[in-house]
Protein backbone atom coordinates (compact mmCIF):
# COMPACT_ATOMS: atom_id res chain seq x y z
CA UNK A 1 0.00 0.00 0.00
CA UNK A 2 0.98 3.69 -0.33
CA UNK A 3 0.98 6.16 1.76
CA UNK A 4 1.38 10.11 2.45
CA UNK A 5 4.98 10.55 2.46
CA UNK A 6 4.12 14.46 3.84
CA UNK A 7 3.53 12.48 7.33
CA UNK A 8 6.32 12.67 10.04
CA UNK A 9 6.24 11.48 14.00
CA UNK A 10 5.77 7.96 12.34
CA UNK A 11 5.14 4.96 14.84
CA UNK A 12 7.35 2.37 13.75
CA UNK A 13 5.14 -0.18 14.90
CA UNK A 14 2.21 1.27 12.89
CA UNK A 15 0.88 -1.59 11.06
CA UNK A 16 -0.26 0.95 8.19
CA UNK A 17 3.76 0.78 7.62
CA UNK A 18 4.43 -2.75 8.04
CA UNK A 19 4.48 -4.20 4.13
CA UNK A 20 6.82 -0.37 3.72
CA UNK A 21 9.08 -1.12 6.55
CA UNK A 22 9.89 -4.64 5.39
CA UNK A 23 11.22 -3.59 2.39
CA UNK A 24 12.25 -0.33 3.09
CA UNK A 25 16.33 -0.63 3.52
CA UNK A 26 17.70 0.36 7.13
CA UNK A 27 19.66 3.50 7.92
CA UNK A 28 17.10 5.47 6.21
CA UNK A 29 14.55 6.53 8.60
CA UNK A 30 16.96 6.11 11.64
CA UNK A 31 21.02 5.36 11.52
CA UNK A 32 22.38 1.86 12.01
CA UNK A 33 24.12 2.93 14.95
CA UNK A 34 27.51 0.45 14.68
CA UNK A 35 30.38 2.24 15.14
CA UNK A 36 32.50 0.12 12.17
CA UNK A 37 31.97 -0.32 8.76
CA UNK A 38 32.97 -1.17 5.54
CA UNK A 39 32.01 0.23 2.01
CA UNK A 40 32.89 -2.25 -1.15
CA UNK A 41 32.61 -0.56 -4.43
CA UNK A 42 31.36 -3.03 -6.94
CA UNK A 43 31.29 -3.20 -10.45
CA UNK A 44 29.58 -6.24 -12.32
CA UNK A 45 30.89 -8.33 -14.74
CA UNK A 46 29.80 -8.79 -18.03
CA UNK A 47 27.10 -12.10 -17.53
CA UNK A 48 23.96 -10.10 -16.87
CA UNK A 49 22.21 -13.08 -15.60
CA UNK A 50 24.62 -14.37 -13.13
CA UNK A 51 24.61 -10.61 -12.06
CA UNK A 52 20.72 -10.44 -11.07
CA UNK A 53 20.60 -14.02 -9.43
CA UNK A 54 23.52 -12.37 -6.73
CA UNK A 55 21.58 -9.56 -6.01
CA UNK A 56 18.45 -11.40 -5.94
CA UNK A 57 20.30 -13.72 -3.29
CA UNK A 58 21.88 -10.96 -1.51
CA UNK A 59 18.91 -8.99 -0.97
CA UNK A 60 17.67 -11.55 1.68
CA UNK A 61 20.61 -10.38 3.75
CA UNK A 62 20.03 -6.46 3.09
CA UNK A 63 18.88 -5.21 6.43
CA UNK A 64 15.40 -3.39 6.02
CA UNK A 65 13.87 -0.76 8.42
CA UNK A 66 12.19 -3.26 10.71
CA UNK A 67 14.78 -5.92 10.95
CA UNK A 68 16.84 -2.72 11.94
CA UNK A 69 14.85 -1.91 14.68
CA UNK A 70 14.34 -5.26 16.25
CA UNK A 71 17.93 -5.91 15.90
CA UNK A 72 18.73 -2.77 18.19
CA UNK A 73 16.24 -4.16 20.55
CA UNK A 74 18.21 -7.17 20.59
CA UNK A 75 21.64 -5.80 21.17
CA UNK A 76 19.72 -3.30 23.93
CA UNK A 77 18.28 -6.29 25.60
CA UNK A 78 20.43 -9.02 25.61
CA UNK A 79 23.67 -7.72 23.94
CA UNK A 80 23.63 -9.44 20.57
CA UNK A 81 25.58 -7.86 17.87
CA UNK A 82 24.14 -8.20 14.39
CA UNK A 83 25.92 -7.41 10.60
CA UNK A 84 23.85 -4.30 9.16
CA UNK A 85 23.87 -4.44 5.24
CA UNK A 86 22.73 -2.57 2.96
CA UNK A 87 23.34 -2.61 -0.74
CA UNK A 88 22.56 0.49 -3.44
CA UNK A 89 23.14 1.03 -7.10
CA UNK A 90 24.13 3.45 -9.62
CA UNK A 91 23.17 4.57 -13.02
CA UNK A 92 25.67 2.30 -14.36
CA UNK A 93 24.94 -0.05 -11.99
CA UNK A 94 21.01 -0.19 -13.12
CA UNK A 95 22.41 -0.19 -16.75
CA UNK A 96 24.78 -3.18 -16.18
CA UNK A 97 21.58 -5.06 -14.66
CA UNK A 98 19.87 -4.80 -17.42
CA UNK A 99 16.94 -3.09 -15.56
CA UNK A 100 14.04 -2.07 -17.79
CA UNK A 101 14.49 2.05 -17.97
CA UNK A 102 10.78 2.42 -17.16
CA UNK A 103 12.40 1.26 -13.50
CA UNK A 104 14.84 3.25 -13.22
CA UNK A 105 14.71 5.70 -10.64
CA UNK A 106 14.46 9.13 -12.24
CA UNK A 107 16.38 11.83 -10.33
CA UNK A 108 18.68 14.25 -12.28
CA UNK A 109 21.82 14.18 -10.97
CA UNK A 110 21.17 10.09 -10.41
CA UNK A 111 21.21 9.56 -14.18
CA UNK A 112 24.06 12.09 -14.87
CA UNK A 113 26.64 10.33 -12.08
CA UNK A 114 28.98 12.28 -9.75
CA UNK A 115 31.83 12.23 -12.48
CA UNK A 116 29.83 14.07 -14.95
CA UNK A 117 31.17 17.55 -14.15
CA UNK A 118 29.37 18.62 -17.72
CA UNK A 119 25.83 18.13 -15.92
CA UNK A 120 23.82 20.93 -15.84
CA UNK A 121 22.82 22.27 -13.01
CA UNK A 122 19.26 24.53 -13.05
CA UNK A 123 20.46 28.15 -10.71
CA UNK A 124 17.64 29.62 -12.23
CA UNK A 125 16.65 31.90 -8.88
CA UNK A 126 14.51 30.65 -6.40
CA UNK A 127 12.69 31.37 -3.92
CA UNK A 128 15.21 31.17 -1.33
CA UNK A 129 18.43 32.04 -3.40
CA UNK A 130 17.69 35.18 -5.34
CA UNK A 131 21.53 35.45 -7.37
CA UNK A 132 20.15 36.36 -10.67
CA UNK A 133 21.58 33.05 -12.49
CA UNK A 134 19.53 32.60 -15.69
CA UNK A 135 21.41 29.89 -17.51
CA UNK A 136 22.61 26.31 -16.17
CA UNK A 137 25.74 25.90 -14.59
CA UNK A 138 28.02 22.65 -14.76
CA UNK A 139 29.96 21.42 -12.51
CA UNK A 140 28.09 22.64 -9.74
CA UNK A 141 30.17 20.82 -6.54
CA UNK A 142 33.00 22.90 -8.03
CA UNK A 143 34.53 18.94 -8.02
CA UNK A 144 38.70 18.45 -9.76
CA UNK A 145 38.64 14.77 -10.73
CA UNK A 146 42.26 14.80 -10.95
CA UNK A 147 42.27 15.04 -7.02
CA UNK A 148 40.05 11.87 -6.97
CA UNK A 149 41.82 8.61 -5.52
CA UNK A 150 42.02 6.43 -9.25
CA UNK A 151 38.90 3.55 -8.01
CA UNK A 152 36.46 6.23 -7.68
CA UNK A 153 37.44 7.36 -11.28
CA UNK A 154 36.20 4.17 -12.54
CA UNK A 155 33.44 3.09 -13.20
CA UNK A 156 31.27 1.85 -10.15
CA UNK A 157 27.65 0.40 -10.49
CA UNK A 158 27.35 -0.54 -6.73
CA UNK A 159 28.30 -0.10 -2.59
CA UNK A 160 27.64 -2.60 -0.16
CA UNK A 161 27.78 -1.31 3.33
CA UNK A 162 28.64 -3.58 5.99
CA UNK A 163 28.37 -2.62 9.49
CA UNK A 164 28.99 -4.03 12.94
CA UNK A 165 29.28 -2.76 16.57
CA UNK A 166 31.35 -3.24 19.35
CA UNK A 167 30.50 -5.75 21.63
CA UNK A 168 28.64 -4.31 25.17
CA UNK A 169 30.64 -4.49 28.27
CA UNK A 170 33.94 -5.46 26.79
CA UNK A 171 36.93 -3.26 27.39
CA UNK A 172 36.40 -0.80 24.29
CA UNK A 173 40.03 -1.50 22.70
CA UNK A 174 39.41 -5.11 22.32
CA UNK A 175 36.03 -4.89 21.41
CA UNK A 176 36.95 -2.89 18.69
CA UNK A 177 39.56 -4.42 17.40
CA UNK A 178 36.99 -8.04 17.55
CA UNK A 179 34.56 -5.60 15.73
CA UNK A 180 36.97 -4.83 12.81
CA UNK A 181 38.71 -8.07 12.63
CA UNK A 182 34.99 -9.70 12.34
CA UNK A 183 34.10 -7.10 9.22
CA UNK A 184 37.65 -8.28 8.05
CA UNK A 185 36.37 -11.46 7.98
CA UNK A 186 32.86 -10.64 6.25
CA UNK A 187 35.16 -8.36 3.69
CA UNK A 188 37.03 -11.45 2.58
CA UNK A 189 34.25 -13.98 2.50
CA UNK A 190 32.11 -11.36 0.20
CA UNK A 191 34.67 -10.62 -2.14
CA UNK A 192 35.23 -14.23 -2.78
CA UNK A 193 31.34 -14.68 -3.27
CA UNK A 194 31.13 -12.13 -5.63
CA UNK A 195 34.35 -13.20 -7.85
CA UNK A 196 32.34 -14.89 -10.17
CA UNK A 197 29.70 -11.48 -10.40
CA UNK A 198 31.82 -8.40 -9.42
CA UNK A 199 35.01 -6.78 -9.01
CA UNK A 200 35.58 -4.97 -5.75
CA UNK A 201 36.97 -1.51 -6.97
CA UNK A 202 37.67 0.03 -3.58
CA UNK A 203 37.03 -1.19 -0.01
CA UNK A 204 36.39 1.86 2.57
CA UNK A 205 36.92 1.50 6.02
CA UNK A 206 34.64 3.49 8.72
CA UNK A 207 35.15 3.80 11.97
CA UNK A 208 33.14 5.90 14.52
CA UNK A 209 35.65 8.23 16.70
CA UNK A 210 34.65 9.60 20.55
CA UNK A 211 35.74 11.82 22.85
CA UNK A 212 36.17 11.65 26.82
CA UNK A 213 32.61 11.80 26.96
CA UNK A 214 31.46 8.62 24.34
CA UNK A 215 30.43 11.36 21.88
CA UNK A 216 30.93 11.04 18.30
CA UNK A 217 33.62 13.54 16.96
CA UNK A 218 34.87 13.94 13.41
CA UNK A 219 38.96 14.73 12.69
CA UNK A 220 39.41 18.08 13.29
CA UNK A 221 37.78 16.90 16.53
CA UNK A 222 34.50 18.35 16.84
CA UNK A 223 31.16 16.72 17.88
CA UNK A 224 29.45 15.92 15.10
CA UNK A 225 25.90 14.23 13.82
CA UNK A 226 23.87 16.08 16.13
CA UNK A 227 21.52 17.88 13.68
CA UNK A 228 19.96 15.07 11.69
CA UNK A 229 16.07 15.43 10.34
CA UNK A 230 14.23 13.12 12.22
CA UNK A 231 11.59 11.08 11.09
CA UNK A 232 10.51 8.57 14.27
CA UNK A 233 8.19 9.22 17.02
CA UNK A 234 10.83 7.46 19.39
CA UNK A 235 13.66 9.82 18.29
CA UNK A 236 11.50 12.57 18.39
CA UNK A 237 10.73 11.82 21.88
CA UNK A 238 14.09 11.60 22.71
CA UNK A 239 14.98 14.85 21.34
CA UNK A 240 11.91 16.56 22.70
CA UNK A 241 12.98 15.43 26.41
CA UNK A 242 16.59 16.91 25.65
CA UNK A 243 15.46 20.82 25.38
CA UNK A 244 12.23 20.62 23.21
CA UNK A 245 11.33 22.29 20.13
CA UNK A 246 10.24 25.91 21.01
CA UNK A 247 13.18 27.16 18.53
CA UNK A 248 14.09 24.21 16.51
CA UNK A 249 11.77 21.64 15.05
CA UNK A 250 13.93 18.45 13.93
CA UNK A 251 11.09 16.62 12.58
CA UNK A 252 11.12 15.93 8.96
CA UNK A 253 8.24 14.43 6.80
CA UNK A 254 9.28 10.93 4.95
CA UNK A 255 9.12 12.98 2.01
CA UNK A 256 12.43 14.18 3.05
CA UNK A 257 14.25 10.75 2.25
CA UNK A 258 11.99 8.70 0.89
CA UNK A 259 10.62 8.18 -3.29
CA UNK A 260 8.35 5.72 -4.60
CA UNK A 261 10.61 2.69 -6.22
CA UNK A 262 10.03 2.84 -9.46
CA UNK A 263 10.88 -1.02 -9.71
CA UNK A 264 8.95 -1.74 -6.92
CA UNK A 265 4.98 -2.49 -5.84
CA UNK A 266 3.06 -0.13 -4.16
CA UNK A 267 4.73 -0.82 -0.83
CA UNK A 268 8.14 -0.02 -2.55
CA UNK A 269 10.18 2.91 -1.29
CA UNK A 270 13.65 4.01 -1.86
CA UNK A 271 16.16 6.93 -1.19
CA UNK A 272 18.98 8.59 -3.10
CA UNK A 273 21.97 8.73 -1.75
CA UNK A 274 25.50 10.75 -1.84
CA UNK A 275 28.62 9.35 -1.03
CA UNK A 276 31.70 11.64 -1.15
CA UNK A 277 35.53 10.53 0.50
CA UNK A 278 36.05 13.96 2.31
CA UNK A 279 40.16 14.49 2.90
CA UNK A 280 41.00 16.50 6.18
CA UNK A 281 43.79 18.20 6.32
CA UNK A 282 44.19 18.26 10.49
CA UNK A 283 46.92 19.66 10.92
CA UNK A 284 46.47 22.71 8.15
CA UNK A 285 43.11 23.36 9.47
CA UNK A 286 44.26 23.88 13.34
CA UNK A 287 47.80 25.36 12.11
CA UNK A 288 45.20 28.08 10.48
CA UNK A 289 42.83 28.25 12.88
CA UNK A 290 45.89 29.62 15.58
CA UNK A 291 46.37 31.94 12.60
CA UNK A 292 42.96 33.33 12.70
CA UNK A 293 42.70 33.72 16.84
CA UNK A 294 46.15 35.70 16.30
CA UNK A 295 44.61 38.09 13.85
CA UNK A 296 41.30 38.72 15.49
CA UNK A 297 43.14 39.11 18.63
CA UNK A 298 45.64 41.84 17.32
CA UNK A 299 42.69 43.69 15.20
CA UNK A 300 40.10 43.73 17.93
CA UNK A 301 42.47 44.84 20.64
CA UNK A 302 40.19 42.56 22.69
CA UNK A 303 41.49 42.27 26.88
CA UNK A 304 40.11 38.94 26.10
CA UNK A 305 42.05 37.18 23.78
CA UNK A 306 40.22 34.46 22.02
CA UNK A 307 42.07 30.76 21.46
CA UNK A 308 42.28 28.43 18.18
CA UNK A 309 39.31 26.41 19.82
CA UNK A 310 36.96 29.44 19.69
CA UNK A 311 38.15 30.40 15.97
CA UNK A 312 37.03 27.08 15.15
CA UNK A 313 33.66 27.39 16.49
CA UNK A 314 33.66 30.65 14.76
CA UNK A 315 33.74 28.33 11.28
CA UNK A 316 32.28 25.19 12.69
CA UNK A 317 29.43 27.09 14.75
CA UNK A 318 30.03 24.82 17.47
CA UNK A 319 32.44 24.86 19.83
CA UNK A 320 34.24 21.53 20.01
CA UNK A 321 31.65 20.11 22.47
CA UNK A 322 28.92 20.77 20.50
CA UNK A 323 27.71 23.83 22.16
CA UNK A 324 26.15 26.08 19.37
CA UNK A 325 28.26 29.39 19.38
CA UNK A 326 25.29 31.51 18.70
CA UNK A 327 24.20 30.59 22.07
CA UNK A 328 27.13 31.27 24.39
CA UNK A 329 30.53 32.74 24.27
CA UNK A 330 32.05 29.66 25.79
CA UNK A 331 31.54 25.71 25.45
CA UNK A 332 30.41 23.77 28.58
CA UNK A 333 26.40 22.51 27.67
CA UNK A 334 26.11 19.27 29.66
CA UNK A 335 23.57 18.11 26.50
CA UNK A 336 23.63 18.54 23.47
CA UNK A 337 20.20 19.91 22.54
CA UNK A 338 19.51 21.13 18.77
CA UNK A 339 16.88 23.33 19.88
CA UNK A 340 18.46 27.18 18.72
CA UNK A 341 17.88 29.22 16.10
CA UNK A 342 19.93 32.85 14.52
CA UNK A 343 16.67 34.93 15.30
CA UNK A 344 18.87 36.76 17.82
CA UNK A 345 22.09 36.94 15.62
CA UNK A 346 20.46 38.22 12.69
CA UNK A 347 23.40 39.74 11.82
CA UNK A 348 26.20 36.94 12.34
CA UNK A 349 27.96 38.64 15.45
CA UNK A 350 27.81 35.59 18.06
CA UNK A 351 27.89 33.00 14.75
CA UNK A 352 29.14 34.12 11.67
CA UNK A 353 26.93 33.77 8.67
CA UNK A 354 29.66 31.64 6.74
CA UNK A 355 29.82 28.99 9.65
CA UNK A 356 29.41 25.46 8.70
CA UNK A 357 26.20 24.63 10.52
CA UNK A 358 24.72 28.22 9.72
CA UNK A 359 25.31 27.54 6.02
CA UNK A 360 23.93 24.35 5.87
CA UNK A 361 20.96 24.83 8.33
CA UNK A 362 20.59 28.42 8.26
CA UNK A 363 17.44 27.80 10.57
CA UNK A 364 14.94 30.74 10.06
CA UNK A 365 17.55 33.38 7.80
CA UNK A 366 16.29 32.51 4.15
CA UNK A 367 12.97 33.42 6.50
CA UNK A 368 13.98 36.54 7.22
CA UNK A 369 16.47 37.34 4.17
CA UNK A 370 14.26 36.38 0.83
CA UNK A 371 11.32 36.23 2.50
CA UNK A 372 11.03 32.46 1.35
CA UNK A 373 8.35 30.13 3.00
CA UNK A 374 9.58 27.72 6.13
CA UNK A 375 8.68 24.80 4.58
CA UNK A 376 11.29 25.15 1.54
CA UNK A 377 14.10 26.06 3.72
CA UNK A 378 13.03 22.96 5.45
CA UNK A 379 12.69 21.00 2.48
CA UNK A 380 16.95 21.35 1.61
CA UNK A 381 17.50 19.28 4.67
CA UNK A 382 19.47 15.93 4.09
CA UNK A 383 20.23 12.48 6.41
CA UNK A 384 23.67 12.07 7.39
CA UNK A 385 25.06 9.04 7.81
CA UNK A 386 28.74 9.20 7.28
CA UNK A 387 31.84 8.20 9.22
CA UNK A 388 35.01 8.96 9.91
CA UNK A 389 38.02 6.90 8.06
CA UNK A 390 41.92 6.93 8.86
CA UNK A 391 43.75 7.85 11.60
CA UNK A 392 45.45 11.22 12.88
CA UNK A 393 49.16 10.50 12.13
CA UNK A 394 50.92 12.50 10.15
CA UNK A 395 51.91 10.65 6.15
CA UNK A 396 55.66 11.33 6.73
CA UNK A 397 56.79 14.53 4.65
CA UNK A 398 53.36 15.52 4.36
CA UNK A 399 50.59 18.21 5.74
CA UNK A 400 47.60 15.89 4.96
CA UNK A 401 46.76 12.85 6.67
CA UNK A 402 45.34 9.76 5.10
CA UNK A 403 41.53 10.84 7.38
CA UNK A 404 38.66 12.41 7.09
CA UNK A 405 35.00 11.56 6.60
CA UNK A 406 32.73 9.33 4.22
CA UNK A 407 30.46 11.64 3.56
CA UNK A 408 26.90 10.37 3.03
CA UNK A 409 23.70 11.83 2.69
CA UNK A 410 20.10 10.45 2.17
CA UNK A 411 17.95 12.50 0.24
CA UNK A 412 14.70 12.79 -2.17
CA UNK A 413 16.05 14.70 -4.35
CA UNK A 414 19.98 15.04 -4.99
CA UNK A 415 19.77 18.59 -6.97
CA UNK A 416 17.13 20.13 -4.73
CA UNK A 417 18.98 18.66 -1.01
CA UNK A 418 22.50 17.74 -1.29
CA UNK A 419 23.83 19.98 -4.29
CA UNK A 420 21.65 22.81 -3.42
CA UNK A 421 23.18 23.03 -0.08
CA UNK A 422 26.57 22.44 -1.02
CA UNK A 423 26.65 24.79 -4.35
CA UNK A 424 24.17 27.67 -2.89
CA UNK A 425 25.20 27.54 0.26
CA UNK A 426 28.71 26.21 1.17
CA UNK A 427 30.35 27.05 -2.21
CA UNK A 428 29.04 30.57 -2.87
CA UNK A 429 30.55 33.82 -1.61
CA UNK A 430 27.11 35.70 -1.34
CA UNK A 431 25.52 33.63 0.87
CA UNK A 432 23.66 34.58 3.15
CA UNK A 433 24.49 38.10 2.10
CA UNK A 434 26.86 39.93 -0.33
CA UNK A 435 30.84 38.64 0.34
CA UNK A 436 29.35 36.26 3.17
CA UNK A 437 32.21 34.11 1.97
CA UNK A 438 32.62 30.27 1.50
CA UNK A 439 31.60 27.75 4.30
CA UNK A 440 35.26 27.22 5.78
CA UNK A 441 34.95 23.92 6.66
CA UNK A 442 33.69 22.39 3.02
CA UNK A 443 33.64 25.59 0.57
CA UNK A 444 35.19 25.15 -2.69
CA UNK A 445 35.52 28.08 -4.72
CA UNK A 446 34.40 27.43 -8.52
CA UNK A 447 37.78 27.22 -10.67
CA UNK A 448 37.75 30.77 -11.95
CA UNK A 449 37.15 32.67 -8.84
CA UNK A 450 39.66 32.88 -5.39
CA UNK A 451 37.62 32.42 -2.06
CA UNK A 452 36.54 36.27 -0.31
CA UNK A 453 37.63 36.50 2.63
CA UNK A 454 35.77 36.16 5.06
CA UNK A 455 34.35 38.79 7.82
CA UNK A 456 35.13 38.01 11.82
CA UNK A 457 33.20 39.62 14.95
CA UNK A 458 35.61 41.09 16.95
CA UNK A 459 34.19 39.70 20.20
CA UNK A 460 30.99 37.47 20.80
CA UNK A 461 27.48 39.62 19.93
CA UNK A 462 29.98 42.81 19.36
CA UNK A 463 31.10 44.30 16.37
CA UNK A 464 31.84 47.96 17.94
CA UNK A 465 35.09 48.19 19.18
CA UNK A 466 35.77 51.63 18.10
CA UNK A 467 38.03 52.47 15.80
CA UNK A 468 38.88 49.33 14.88
CA UNK A 469 38.96 48.50 11.10
CA UNK A 470 36.48 44.97 10.22
CA UNK A 471 38.49 41.79 11.12
CA UNK A 472 38.14 40.27 7.27
CA UNK A 473 40.68 36.35 6.99
CA UNK A 474 40.26 33.98 4.45
CA UNK A 475 39.83 30.29 5.85
CA UNK A 476 38.78 27.45 3.52
CA UNK A 477 40.50 24.76 2.19
CA UNK A 478 41.08 21.94 4.61
CA UNK A 479 38.78 19.26 3.23
CA UNK A 480 39.43 17.76 0.12
CA UNK A 481 37.13 15.41 -2.36
CA UNK A 482 38.97 12.13 -3.09
CA UNK A 483 35.81 10.69 -5.16
CA UNK A 484 32.22 9.54 -4.66
CA UNK A 485 28.91 8.73 -6.41
CA UNK A 486 25.42 9.30 -6.65
CA UNK A 487 23.43 5.93 -5.89
CA UNK A 488 19.71 4.86 -4.87
CA UNK A 489 18.95 2.70 -2.45
CA UNK A 490 16.10 0.13 -3.70
CA UNK A 491 13.33 -1.14 -1.57
CA UNK A 492 14.27 -4.78 -0.91
CA UNK A 493 10.99 -6.14 -2.58
CA UNK A 494 12.92 -4.73 -6.06
CA UNK A 495 16.01 -6.50 -5.73
CA UNK A 496 14.61 -9.77 -4.77
CA UNK A 497 12.85 -9.81 -7.70
CA UNK A 498 15.69 -9.39 -10.38
C1 LIG B 1 26.93 19.73 10.89
C2 LIG B 1 31.61 18.60 10.35
C3 LIG B 1 30.89 17.89 5.60
C4 LIG B 1 26.28 19.21 6.10
C5 LIG B 1 28.27 19.51 11.16
C6 LIG B 1 28.90 19.66 12.45
C7 LIG B 1 30.20 19.34 12.29
C8 LIG B 1 30.41 18.99 10.91
C9 LIG B 1 31.29 19.32 13.37
C10 LIG B 1 28.20 20.14 13.74
C11 LIG B 1 27.57 19.04 14.52
C12 LIG B 1 26.17 18.69 14.09
O1 LIG B 1 25.26 19.52 14.10
O2 LIG B 1 25.98 17.53 13.73
C13 LIG B 1 31.81 18.30 9.02
C14 LIG B 1 33.07 17.90 8.45
C15 LIG B 1 32.87 17.70 7.11
C16 LIG B 1 31.48 17.98 6.84
C17 LIG B 1 34.37 17.77 9.23
C18 LIG B 1 33.83 17.26 6.03
C19 LIG B 1 34.94 16.62 6.26
C20 LIG B 1 29.61 18.29 5.31
C21 LIG B 1 29.06 18.40 3.98
C22 LIG B 1 27.76 18.79 4.12
C23 LIG B 1 27.50 18.90 5.54
C24 LIG B 1 29.80 18.12 2.67
C25 LIG B 1 26.75 19.06 3.05
C26 LIG B 1 27.02 19.79 1.99
C27 LIG B 1 26.06 19.39 7.45
C28 LIG B 1 24.74 19.64 8.02
C29 LIG B 1 24.94 19.81 9.39
C30 LIG B 1 26.36 19.64 9.64
C31 LIG B 1 23.42 19.70 7.27
C32 LIG B 1 23.86 20.08 10.44
C33 LIG B 1 23.66 21.56 10.61
C34 LIG B 1 22.50 21.83 11.57
O3 LIG B 1 21.44 21.24 11.39
O4 LIG B 1 22.68 22.62 12.48
N1 LIG B 1 29.21 19.12 10.24
N2 LIG B 1 30.88 18.33 8.02
N3 LIG B 1 28.65 18.60 6.23
N4 LIG B 1 27.00 19.38 8.46
FE1 LIG B 1 28.93 18.92 8.22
Amino acid sequence: MSVDLNQTNIDIDDPNFKQIFTHLQGNILKSHGRDHSRHLFIKFKDNTTTSRKWVREFADKITSTLEQESQSTDFKKNGNNHLFINLMLSRSGYQALAIDKSQWPTDKAFLAGMKDLNQQYDTTPRLDDKRQHHHPKANPLNDDLSDWEAPFKSTIDGLIILAYGRQPSVDFAIADAAAEQYLDKQVAQLTCELEAVAEVITVQQGHVMRNDKGQVIEHFGFVDGVSNPKFLFSDLQEDFKNGGFNHYDPSASLHTVMVKDPGGNASSYGSYVVYRKLQQNIKGFWDRLALLAGTINEVSGSSEPINAEYAGALCVGRFKDGTPISEQATNGWTNLFNNFNYDDDINGLRCPLHSHARKTNPRNDTLRQFNAPPTIERSRRIVRRGISYGSTDLLPAHEWTDAGLLFLSLQSNIEQQFIFMQNTWCNNNNFLKKDTGLDPLVGVPSPKTKPAAQTWPKQWGNNDLTGNPPITFEFSGFVKNRGGEYFFMPSINFLKQL
